[in-house]
């Protein structure tokens, strides 16, 4: 064990500069699912297939400025007692530039980490954040390992590290009472932001381009996963082995707000229902993927759901069920390949490109034979005028091109006749 201690030291500290031997593939993939009680969409601690719904698992957060997950930093010095496969943690040095990266996102929300001076600089003090609970903790940044899949876009493969052990990646321990408010069997976040401690930026082994795909799935089943891509591409869903999701999807700017601003915003010019247009004169809209349905300032959600009320006006209304306002009879509204037919929400973006939210986004199921639209009044005071969910962003392709900041949209995948569970994660040895 002694001598597996030592290796990971070595490579924790030296694998930057370790020359790589080259790999066929420029683009890794990860499954996504779905938990079942919560809707809450996650990754498991392995970046790989999960064989139980009980394995850990990471919350995805498109906000967080560096991954966390539930550990303890020892110091080196006990690390002869402290098994790999336990988590045993190193803590990292403050003036590590990843310490200097992670410490500059300050999160009013957490506590001050002004306790550096009594611990000097043998570790780097962070404020992992759960976006979940919005609770904040003290804790410290470390190093772990890990194993990826590649792919040609078709299939998984095993990637070819240059070590048994894996690829190491800086994150953040924190103690177990961050996880209140997560999942059963979720186990910390990982970052998906513009942060460059993110977890896609880290990557560099394969070499991935700074882009990432997300395909949330609608089902829950740890065998229909969903998909996380980082790098260029290509990407075939089945059964199109000939169609490269690339080719249809549609673009427009993304927004930054500093050079320290995390989450993805895009500019929305308006809102069309069944030719009822609702002008919006680019509003921003920030895309979640914690929240689990589009929330609207009251302005904008009275008017999507006024409009939305008229365009269908002949289907009977029930009971509204809670946290929705605007309920129908599922069977009055019937179940095509794209879910519910009820007309098409049209976000007119800022390129001019239309992101299309058919019924399988929009109407959601509530039981009791009710289909309720699935956007929720946010009141007047909130920070995002539109802040997407993640009901409207399952089976759509998105592809964060960060590279050109700029978003690639697909809307449904379902019209199409695919979903995101459609990737193959069959492996290819
Ligand atoms: C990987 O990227 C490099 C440079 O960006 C490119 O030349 C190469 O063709 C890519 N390989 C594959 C398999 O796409
Ligand atoms: C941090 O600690 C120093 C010295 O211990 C103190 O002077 C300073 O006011 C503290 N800052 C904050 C923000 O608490
Ligand atoms: C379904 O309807 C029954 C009887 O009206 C009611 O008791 C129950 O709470 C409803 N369930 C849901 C999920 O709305
Ligand atoms: C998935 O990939 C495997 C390996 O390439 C292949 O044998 C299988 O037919 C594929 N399944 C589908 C549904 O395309």
């Amino acid at each position: 064990m002694h001598l597996i201690i030592l290796l990971f030291f070595v490579l924790a500290s030296f694998s930057h500069q370790v020359p790589l031997p080259p790999t066929p593939f420029n683009t890794t993939v990860i499954p996504v699912t779905k938990d079942a009680s919560t809707s809450v969409h996650k990754v498991s601690w392995s970046f790989t297939q999960p064989t139980r719904d009980t394995d850990l698992s990471y919350l995805i957060d498109l906000d967080a400025p560096f991954t966390w997950q539930d550990c303890v930093v020892h110091k080196p010095t006990n690390d002869l007692f402290c098994f790999i496969e336990e988590g045993c943690k190193s803590p990292l040095p403050c003036d590590d530039a990843a310490c200097k990266e992670a410490q500059s996102y300050i999160n009013p929300l957490c506590p001050s980490r002004n306790i550096t001076a009594k611990y000097g600089c043998k570790i780097c003090t962070v404020t992992p954040f759960n976006p979940v609970s919005k609770s904040c903790k003290l804790s410290q940044l470390t190093i772990d390992l890990m194993h990826m899949y590649v792919t040609n876009g078709r299939n998984p493969f095993y990637e070819f590290l240059p070590s048994y052990f894996g690829t190491p990646f800086t994150l953040s321990c924190a103690p177990s009472s961050l996880l209140r408010s997560l999942p059963k069997y979720v186990n910390g976040v990982v970052a998906l932001s513009w942060s460059s401690l993110a977890f896609p930026r880290q990557i560099t082994f394969p070499s991935v381009a700074d882009k990432f795909g997300l395909c949330l799935p609608s089902s829950s089943s740890i065998t229909a996963p969903g998909a996380i891509f980082l790098g260029d591409g290509p990407f075939y869903f089945t059964p199109f082995p000939n169609l490269d999701l690339r080719t249809i999807l549609s673009y427009t700017l993304m927004v930054r707000k500093s050079s320290k601003s995390l989450g993805y915003y895009v500019k929305i010019n308006g809102i069309s229902i069944k030719g009822k247009h609702i002008t919006l004169k680019a509003k921003s809209m920030r895309l979640s993927s914690v929240v689990p349905y589009t929330t609207l300032r009251s302005d904008i959600y009275k008017a999507l759901v006024t409009a939305f009320t008229k365009a269908i006006k002949n289907i009977p209304r029930v009971n509204a069920v809670k946290p929705f306002s605007l309920c129908v009879k599922a069977s009055a509204i019937g179940s095509v390949r794209t879910g519910f037919r009820v007309p098409n929400i049209d976000l007119e973006t800022e390129s001019g490109k239309v992101w299309t939210i058919s019924g399988d986004n929009s109407m959601k199921r509530t039981g009791n034979g009710t289909a309720c639209l699935a956007f929720i009044d946010g009141g007047l005071g909130v920070k995002d005028a539109i802040l997407m969910g993640t009901f409207q962003m399952e089976n759509n392709f998105l592809f964060f091109d960060m590279e050109n900041q700029k978003l690639g949209f697909s809307s449904s995948l379902l019209a199409r006749g695919t979903s995101c569970s459609g990737f193959n994660f069959t492996i290819t040895e």
